[in-house]
C-alpha cells in the first residue's frame, strides 16, 4: 500500500471513531502501528477566500506590513499570508479635499476636515503611495498579499478597491467601523448601510472580498448572512475597538492603544463556533491569537485562518515559527494529521454540548466563581 493510501486510511480515523471505539484496546494499537509505519507529514494547509495557504497563520492588518523587510521576515518565519495595514476612507477623502481646497482657494468649508488627519505616520501617506507600497510588497514575497480598505460609507473613494486589485492584491479585506452615536440612527439603517457598502465594493472588484466587522450588532447572525449575500467571500471576526482614555491633568481625550491578550479570544471564538454551520462563508478569527493553543481553538471553532497582530508586534516575527512548531507538536501528540480535520470540530453543530455556547452557559459561568472573600 502506498504511503498516501495508508495515510488516507488512517488519516483522522482515530479522531473520527465513535467514543466507544476510541477506548477499544485492540483497534487503537492497530491504528497506531499502521501510523508509525508511515512517515507522515503533518498537513497544515487550509483555504481562505479561495486561496490555498500552507498553514492557518495570517499576519493581520497592522504596521507589520509597513516595511517590505518585515514582510519578508514574516514569510521566512512561515506566515501563510499577510493583510496590509489599511488605506482609510479619511486618507482618500482628505487628499481629494486638499485638492479641492487648492482649486477653490478662499472657501473654508473644509478647514476642519483638513486638520482632521494630522501627520499620523502610515495613515497620512497619500493613497497612491499606499498602492505603490502594496505593489512593492507583492513583488517581494510569494505568499498571498491581501489589501485592506477601512471606511464607513460607499462614496466614490471605493474606486480604490479597484486600484488595490490592479496593484496585484490577491484579495481585499474591507474593514467597516462606524460608531453609531446618533440618536435618530436605527439599527436597520445602520445595517443597510453596511450591506450597501459591501455590495458597492463587491461590484468594483473581481478578487475575493473579506469583510471585517466589530461584535456590536443586535442581530449578529442575520448581519453576517446579509454581508455574505451582499458579496463577502469571508468574514473577519472581530475588529478590536480601541477606547480613548481621559488625561486628567491636560483634560484631553487621548488615544491609547493597548495590545490584546489571549483572554480576548473568547468572543470571536464563541461567535465563529455559533455561526460556522449557519453562515456559509470563510471565517477568519482576529483578536487574541497569541499561542498555538489559540490557533487550535480558532480552527476547532470553524475559522479557516487565525490572524495575528499584537503577538507579533510585541514578541517579533520569530513567533510565527515557534507557534508553527508548537502547533505540529500538539497535533502529533493528539493524533491529528491535518488542520482541515479539526476545522469546525468544536462548532455548535459538532460539539456534544452546544448549550455551552449559548445563553444557558451564563448561569454556569457565574456559578463557577467560588473564591469568595
Ligand atoms: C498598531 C496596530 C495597527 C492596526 N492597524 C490596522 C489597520 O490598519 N487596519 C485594520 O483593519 N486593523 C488594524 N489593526 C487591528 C488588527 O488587524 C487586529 O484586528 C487587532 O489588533 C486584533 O488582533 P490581535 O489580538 O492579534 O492584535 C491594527 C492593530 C494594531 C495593534
Amino acid at each position: 500500500m502506498s504511503d498516501e493510501a495508508v495515510s488516507l486510511q488512517t488519516g483522522g480515523l482515530l479522531q473520527s471513531l465513535p467514543p466507544l471505539l476510541r477506548n477499544d484496546t485492540i483497534i487503537i494499537p492497530i491504528i497506531r502501528f499502521i501510523e508509525k509505519g508511515v512517515s507522515k507529514k503533518m498537513d497544515l494547509t487550509t483555504t481562505y477566500l479561495g486561496l490555498k495557504l500552507k498553514n492557518p497563520l495570517v499576519a493581520s492588518a497592522s504596521p507589520l506590513s509597513e516595511k517590505v523587510e518585515t514582510v519578508k521576515k514574516l514569510e521566512s518565519a512561515g506566515i501563510a499570508a499577510i493583510v496590509m495595514y489599511s488605506l482609510f476612507e479619511e486618507q482618500i477623502i482628505h487628499e481629494s479635499m486638499e485638492l479641492d481646497h487648492f482649486l477653490d482657494y478662499g472657501t473654508d468649508s473644509y478647514a476642519e476636515a483638513l486638520t482632521y488627519l494630522p501627520n499620523i505616520g502610515r495613515y497620512s501617506i497619500g493613497p497612491e503611495k499606499y498602492v505603490d507600497h502594496l505593489k512593492q510588497v507583492k513583488k517581494s514575497v510569494d505568499i498571498p498579499v491581501i489589501g485592506s480598505l477601512n471606511g464607513v460609507s460607499a462614496g466614490t473613494w471605493v474606486e480604490y478597491a479597484r486600484k488595490i486589485e490592479a496593484a496585484g492584491a490577491d484579495a481585499l479585506e474591507l474593514n467597516i467601523y462606524y460608531l453609531p452615536f446618533e440618536t435618530d440612527l436605527t439599527s436597520e439603517d445602520l445595517e443597510n448601510s453596511y450591506v450597501n457598502f459591501v455590495s458597492k465594493v463587491r461590484s468594483k472588484i473581481t478578487i475575493p472580498l473579506a469583510v471585517k466587522i466589530g461584535p456590536y450588532f443586535t442581530g449578529m447572525g442575520n448581519m453576517c448572512t446579509r454581508l455574505v449575500d451582499a458579496g463577502a467571500d469571508g468574514l473577519v471576526l472581530f475588529n478590536r475597538f480601541y477606547q480613548p482614555d481621559f488625561d486628567l491633568e491636560e483634560l484631553e481625550v487621548c488615544p491609547n492603544l493597548v495590545l490584546s491578550t489571549s483572554q480576548e479570544l473568547r468572543m470571536p471564538l464563541r461567535w465563529i463556533a455559533l455561526l460556522y454551520s449557519r453562515v456559509k462563508t470563510d471565517f477568519a478569527l482576529t483578536t487574541g491569537i497569541h499561542t498555538a493553543e489559540d490557533v487550535l481553538k480558532a480552527m476547532m471553532a470553524g475559522a479557516r485562518v487565525a490572524m495575528l497582530a499584537s503577538e507579533l508586534l510585541q514578541n517579533g516575527t520569530g513567533r510565527v515559527s515557534e507557534i508553527l512548531v508548537d502547533l505540529e507538536k500538539w497535533m502529533k501528540s493528539h493524533d491529528y494529521i491535518s488542520i482541515q480535520q479539526m476545522q469546525g470540530s468544536m462548532s455548535e453543530q459538532a460539539t456534544h454540548n452546544p448549550h455551552a455556547l449559548r445563553r444557558s452557559n451564563y448561569i454556569k459561568v457565574l456559578n463557577s466563581y467560588t473564591s469568595l472573600p
